[in-house]
Parts: structure tokens; C-alpha cells; sequence
């Protein structure tokens, strides 16, 4: 299969088309799509907020009679099942596209390798792969539920110059400074779900959303580790429950007076009903198994989820090997006495992550790490 340097460059701009909607789609993934004609783009379109319609049926309908003998660039293989909307691949052919460049191809069993083999019937050229590796990344959220029945889960860490992630007793010591702080809120934006321990809820007292000016309405849902139901009801995130979703993890129940050590069940159960009363949602799944929970987030539609620590958060998803992507934020300024040692730094970042990039913010430096799909 040949791609001509053409192909490349309209299916690089689809990809970042795409990207304008990660994690605003439901768990439909966000398909970026052109039509271009005589090597003009007549139409383009992103898959719509909530996740319909699909950016091929935006893009021809933008296209309109221009879509006929057209090449169409569309970063995931095209539906060809009737689900809540009409199949993208009938509307591709109704329009009388000549040839369709695809990226990548769906693992959907409804969808995979069908959507293509239904335009081949319709006499219409396909070629699929190109920037493939490009597209997948674009992609990683709704490909990792679909192949792995979890979230895609990046780990994201500020460490000091001296190694360290925090300070006993200290709550929140800004490591990083306001640009590297802006990055994390356009992550948080595209991210389903953000999750922290029980310890860094009680020492920081974090909200967790995003409060970048025009995206306030993107906060993920807000998930705490929390074994013994000890979030404080008067923590901020319990305070904001009713605007952005707060999920406790839980012991499951029947293991709680086990869990909680000397603290009764009883006690338990009234901390959880003053908790649902604030609006948080106590759910009861072992927090010390995120192998179960990952699966137990993707049924809910979370695709893709931020690990923002603690340490002791960090060191288990780690450990466990249900990290997929690393960032780590290194920054200049010096912890000293009391820090707590960051799980890991630069040198130790675990086998089978390859060095994706390092990015300059402020004097910050963030490298990114990443595990094939
Ligand atoms: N610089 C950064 O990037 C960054 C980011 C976040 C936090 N922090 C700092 O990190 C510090 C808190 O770290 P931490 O290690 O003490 O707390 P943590 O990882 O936030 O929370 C750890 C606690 O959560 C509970 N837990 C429940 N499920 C768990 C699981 N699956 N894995 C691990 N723990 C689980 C454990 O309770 P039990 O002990 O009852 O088992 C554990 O003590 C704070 O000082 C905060 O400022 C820094």
C-alpha cells in the first residue's frame, strides 16, 4: 500500500481535528474527517459533543455536491452498522466519494474491517494505515475500552529538583509553576475521570476541575481511593459534589469492619449516607485492585483516566502495570526536609515505556513516556 506525501498531510490535519473533542464524546471515540477535492478541503467536521453525529456525516454534508468523486480522509474506519445513527460508510457511498483514506481500523466487532469491505463493494478505493501510529495515539482512550475493557490511564507527576513529590504535613507545595499548571488543566479537559488517594484528598484539600477560562464545563468526574470513607464532608471536593461528580472507592461490602480495622461497620455506613447526602457517589469495589476497578470505570463509559497521585497511589498503578502513558514534570525548585520521595524520577521510569517527547513550560520540563497500545 503506497501513500502519497499529499495523504500524509491531509490525514495529519484530520488527526488534529480529531483532537479538538477527546473526551467530550461519550464513549463514541473523536473521529476527525476531511473531503477534499482537486487537493482543496471542502468539507471537514470532528465527531459532535456527546459523541453524534459523526464527523462523516458533517463533513459531507458541509461537502454537499463538492463530496462526488472526492477523496475522504477519516482518521477511524467508518461505521457500518445501524447503531443510534445511520451507518457512516451508506452516506460516504450516497454521496459518490471516489476513495477513502483511513488511519486506523476498528477493533468494534460491529465495525472491524466491515465498514471497509462495505465501500470495496461500492467500488470505491480504500486505503487504510496511513499515520496509522499517529492516529492510534489520537485514538488511545477508545481503543484501550474497546481492546482492554479498561480507561487509557496516564500517570501524571510534579517532582522537585530534589526528588520529590510533596512535604509531610505541608498540604499543596506548588512544585511546578503556572504554565506546566495550565498544560495539566487542558489534560484534565480531555481526560473522562481524574483519581487520587485517600491521602493526597485529606493533605491537599484539591478541587480537581478544570478552571482554564472556556473550559470550566469540561471537568472530569473526580474519583478518590478512600478505604475507610475518611474524605472530610467539609473537603472541597465533597462541597462541590453537586456541580462536578465525585466518586468514593470503597471497600466492598461485607469486608468493612475488616478494612476499617477497629472502626464499626455501623460507623461506616453512617460516613457513606452523609456522604450520598452531599451528592457524592460511594461506590464499593476493593480500592487496593485497580485491575478490577479499571474495568469496573470503563462499563461506566470512562475511557480514559488521569492518576494524579499520591505516591502510594502512584507506586500501585504502577506496580500493577496499568499505566499506560507517564507524564513527569520536573521542576527546579528544592523540597528539603520532610519531602516525600517521589515513586519515580527520569531513571527509573519502568520497562516497556518508550521516551515519547520533552516539552518546555516555563522552567519546567515535562517528559513523556509511552507503552504501545
Ligand atoms: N507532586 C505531585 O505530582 C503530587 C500529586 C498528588 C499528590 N502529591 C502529594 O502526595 C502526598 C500524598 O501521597 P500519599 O502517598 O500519602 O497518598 P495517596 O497516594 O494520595 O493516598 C494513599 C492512601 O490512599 C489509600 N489507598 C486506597 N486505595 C489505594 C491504592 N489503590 N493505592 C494506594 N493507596 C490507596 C491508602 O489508605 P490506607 O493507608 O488506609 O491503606 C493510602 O494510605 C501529599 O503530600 C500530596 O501533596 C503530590
Amino acid at each position: 500500500m503506497s501513500f502519497t506525501p499529499h495523504d500524509e498531510r491531509f490525514m495529519a490535519a484530520a488527526i488534529r481535528l480529531s483532537r479538538w473533542h477527546l473526551g467530550r464524546t461519550a464513549t463514541n471515540p473523536s473521529v476527525g474527517c476531511l473531503i477534499v477535492k482537486d487537493g482543496v478541503i471542502v468539507g471537514r467536521a470532528v465527531t459532535a459533543l456527546g459523541g453524534r453525529p459523526h464527523a462523516e456525516t458533517q463533513a459531507l454534508s458541509e461537502a454537499g455536491a463538492l463530496a462526488r468523486g472526492a477523496t475522504a480522509y477519516v482518521t477511524l474506519e467508518p461505521c457500518s452498522h445501524h447503531g443510534k445513527t445511520p451507518p457512516c460508510a451508506e452516506a460516504l457511498i450516497a454521496y459518490g466519494v471516489a476513495r477513502i483514506v483511513i488511519s486506523v481500523t476498528d477493533p468494534d466487532p460491529r465495525v472491524s474491517g466491515r465498514g471497509i469491505a462495505r465501500l470495496r463493494e461500492a467500488s470505491i478505493e480504500v486505503d487504510a494505515g496511513v499515520l496509522e501510529a499517529e492516529g492510534r495515539q489520537s485514538l488511545a482512550a477508545y481503543l484501550t475500552r474497546q481492546t482492554k475493557n479498561r480507561p487509557y490511564v496516564t500517570l501524571k507527576l510534579a517532582v522537585s529538583a530534589d526528588g520529590m513529590i510533596g512535604r509531610q504535613g505541608a498540604g499543596q507545595v506548588a512544585i511546578t509553576g503556572p504554565e506546566a499548571r495550565a498544560q495539566v488543566q487542558a489534560l484534565r479537559a480531555e481526560t473522562d475521570a481524574i483519581l487520587v488517594g485517600i491521602g493526597t484528598a485529606i493533605a491537599d484539600d484539591p478541587l480537581l476541575t478544570v478552571r482554564s477560562p472556556g473550559l470550566e464545563s469540561q471537568s472530569p468526574i473526580r474519583i478518590v481511593l478512600d478505604p475507610s470513607l475518611a474524605l472530610p464532608l467539609t473537603s472541597r471536593l465533597v462541597g462541590t459534589a453537586r456541580e462536578v461528580p465525585v466518586i468514593v472507592v470503597t471497600s466492598e461490602e461485607g469486608s468493612l469492619s475488616q478494612a476499617e480495622g477497629d472502626i464499626a461497620s455501623t460507623e461506616m455506613e453512617s460516613r457513606r449516607a452523609a456522604l450520598e447526602a452531599a451528592g457524592v457517589e460511594v461506590v464499593h469495589c476493593n480500592p487496593y485492585h485497580p485491575e478490577v476497578l479499571l474495568p469496573a470505570l470503563a462499563t461506566r463509559g470512562i475511557s480514559s483516566l488521569l492518576v494524579e497521585g499520591g505516591a502510594k497511589t502512584a507506586r500501585l498503578f504502577l506496580e500493577a502495570g496499568l499505566v499506560d502513558r507517564i507524564q513527569l514534570y520536573q521542576a527546579p525548585v528544592m523540597i528539603g526536609e520532610g519531602g516525600i520521595e517521589s515513586p519515580l524520577d527520569a531513571t527509573d521510569i519502568p520497562s516497556g515505556f518508550a521516551h515519547t517527547g520533552t516539552l518546555m513550560f516555563g522552567g519546567d520540563r515535562l517528559d513523556e513516556y509511552e507503552r504501545g497500545l
